[in-house]
């Protein structure tokens, strides 16, 4: 009975370390009215095969009017995608089409919706400077962030 006991211990440790592990590499955020995310930094580490990114609109507002979507680039390359972003439109939700420098993005949500998206980190290092921005038209002055990939 003792011994039955200490294995099923030892089963339930285990699926606590593998969800804790797992949880490394979901990561949540929230956009608002306010034109505003909730964090102003994300980290994940690379040992994770895929990351889940997942995007809350906590407002009300409709997506033509304070649309947020989540996207990744090199920080070298945040403001140019933003720039080329605006002539795509809502429809190709602020992305230029087949842009390389776009790492990682989610549709363009509104109040109350929600939008994620699973990429590898394959081609990211831990050694690169990544950040976060919606691409709405005017939004990634304020909605943006640091992402890193850590050891
Ligand atoms: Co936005």
């Amino acid at each position: 009975m003792k011994k039955a006991l200490a294995i099923l211990a030892g089963i339930t440790l285990s699926l606590n370390i593998q969800s804790i592990l797992a949880d490394d590499c979901q990561l949540e955020i929230t956009g608002n009215d306010s034109m505003q995310f909730n964090v102003t930094e994300m980290s994940v580490p690379n040992t994770c095969k895929e990351v889940t990114v997942t995007l809350t609109h906590i407002g009300n507002l409709p997506k033509a009017a304070m649309g947020h979507n989540w996207v990744l680039t090199k920080t070298d390359d945040m403001q140019a995608v933003a720039n080329d972003g605006i002539g795509a439109g809502l429809d190709n939700h602020y992305i230029k089409a087949d842009d390389p420098r776009v790492l990682a993005f989610t549709e363009v949500i509104g109040g109350g919706e929600v939008a994620a998206v699973t990429f590898s980190l394959d081609g990211l290092s831990t050694d690169g400077k990544y950040s976060f921005i919606c691409s709405f038209p005017g939004h990634s002055a304020l909605m943006k962030g640091v992402f890193n990939v850590t050891m």
